[in-house]
């Protein structure tokens, strides 16, 4: 007889049960038993051998490539993350905090791709339909080609992905899908990973490329489940540096291109508008003259960036000074710490060291070293840093100043923005050709850093 019950798996081991548990009785892992459909639930490995036909795989070579090539989404800078515009028959996970305009950036992304013989499907469980078009008209989008559904259950979404013939497919928000035969409220685990795993699948055989809008939790992770992040394609963040109007998108995964790439945007009364000098937006509250600033060449995926890098060195209450950072790695900051006291000399012991990244960045690259080091030395001494000074490299334990990529691309850039004078790992100057105008200076080790970062008293 058919089970009609829902049953619970666990994403560790695989393991069913017929109740939740929070223990996996298999694997022992605390959490991961989420609940599954009745239909998947019996479609377990293990089952009946027999009951089905045998799966026939295919030669390789008779598969047919792809015809359609990627297409844009009428954003540049969103092309750009995804990897070069948008794959057909993909899906992808846009996350965010609320309220920081996911559903405007979607809205004109359909905008962007819809046409009137290709329509854009944009599927709303959050807003009414007149919300929908009062926030198109308000951002002055063009509404043909644009089809609105006010729908939440998935089988009838999937029926309207089927029935009609949609350039693209946004769902708003994933926390609201429901799949009729899984009894637990939308936004649950197992609501969520279901209802996205239906709809990508459709996508996928229709080769209509999905977007399904998702919430962050406090906790920094997709609302839902991490595992909804496997079942979809790509996977986009999309922040902002609170209190200030840029936003960035980033790939945190993506199966057609690097996870390196990054879009930046302005939020604006007309809606999200691509910033077309990132450097200059993200440098353009930088203080004049402040002690622990740091000015550094960054490469995001192709696109090398100036940002500001920020220290503060303290006298510290407590036993154990602290060594806080946003937007790079706090224990990287504390290795390069330890090296700026033991290889350059600077007192550091007894003092809170604070570090921050401004416009909201990530740094994940060594080539962020020798800009942290500066920024450190600049507070602790109270000594400015040259002004129009930009600075990479990446710091070696015994306080060598390594080379690193892209040299020449950096320094391009920090001269457009009129930093002319660059401070980089002697190992780079050869591969320099330095353009005209461009000042710069090789560093070899930390214990020159002072001498060459810092302006004089
Ligand atoms: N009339 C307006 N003028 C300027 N900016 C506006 C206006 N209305 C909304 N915004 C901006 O749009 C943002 C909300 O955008 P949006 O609704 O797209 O966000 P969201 O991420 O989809 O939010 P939610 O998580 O609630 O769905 C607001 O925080 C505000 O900055
Ligand atoms: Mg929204």
């Amino acid at each position: 007889m058919a089970r009609t019950k829902t049953s619970f798996r666990c994403t560790a081991c695989g393991r069913q049960e017929l109740k939740w548990l929070g223990q996996c009785q298999g694997c022992g892992e605390w959490n991961t038993l989420v609940e599954v459909a009745p239909a998947a639930a019996s479609a377990r490995p293990g089952a009946r051998p027999g009951a089905r036909p045998a799966a026939r795989p295919v030669r390789a070579l008779e598969v047919q490539t792809l015809r359609e090539a990627r297409f844009t989404t009428g954003l540049g800078e969103l092309d750009r993350v995804l990897g070069g515009g948008l794959v057909p028959g993909s899906s992808v996970l846009l996350g965010g905090d609320p309220g920081i305009g996911k559903s405007t950036l979607m809205l004109q992304v359909c905008a962007g791709m819809a046409r009137p013989e290709a329509p854009v499907l944009y599927a709303t469980g959050e807003e009414s339909l007149e919300q929908v078009r009062a926030r198109a008209v308000r951002l002055g989008l063009p509404l043909d080609g644009l089809q609105l559904l006010a729908e939440t259950d998935v089988e009838a979404l999937a029926g309207a992905l089927q029935a009609g013939s949609f350039r693209a497919v946004v769902f708003d928000s994933v926390q609201t899908l429901r799949c009729p035969d899984i009894p637990s409220a939308p936004g649950s685990v197992g609501q969520v990973r279901e209802s996205a795993a239906r709809l990508a699948e459709v996508a996928r055989a229709r080769g209509q490329p999905i977007f399904l809008i998702g919430q962050v939790t406090k906790e920094g992770t997709l609302a839902g489940p991490r595992m909804l992040e496997h079942m979809v394609d790509t996977v986009l963040y999309f922040e902002a540096d609170p209190g200030r109007s840029l936003r960035v998108v980033r790939a945190h995964k993506n199966r057609f291109g690097p996870v390196s790439e990054i879009g930046v945007f302005e939020m604006t009364g007309q809606g999200l508008v691509v910033v077309d000098n990132p450097s200059r937006a993200f440098l353009q509250d930088r203080p004049a003259r402040a002690c622990g600033s740091a000015v550094l060449a960054m490469l995001r995926g192709t696109r090398p960036l100036l940002v500001e890098v920020q220290a503060l060195v303290s006298s510290s209450v407590y036993a154990q000074p602290r060594r806080t950072a946003w937007g790079c790695d706090p224990n990287r900051v504390a290795l390069l710490a330890a090296v700026l006291e033991r290889r350059a000399g600077l007192q550091l012991a007894g003092c809170d060291l604070f570090l921050n990244v401004a416009g909201g960045l990530e740094l994940d690259e060594p080539a962020a070293d020798l800009a942290i080091c500066a920024a450190i030395l600049s507070s602790q001494a109270d000594r400015p840093i040259h002004p129009r000074l930009a600075v990479f490299g990446e710091v070696g334990l015994a306080g060598e100043v390594r080379a690193v990529p892209a040299a020449e691309a950096r320094a391009q850039e920090a001269l457009r923005l009129g930093y002319a004078r660059v401070l980089l790992p002697a190992g780079c100057l050869e591969q320099l050709h330095a353009p005209r105008g461009l000042e710069p200076t090789g560093i070899a080790s930390l214990d020159r850093l002072a001498e060459l970062a810092l302006e004089d008293r």
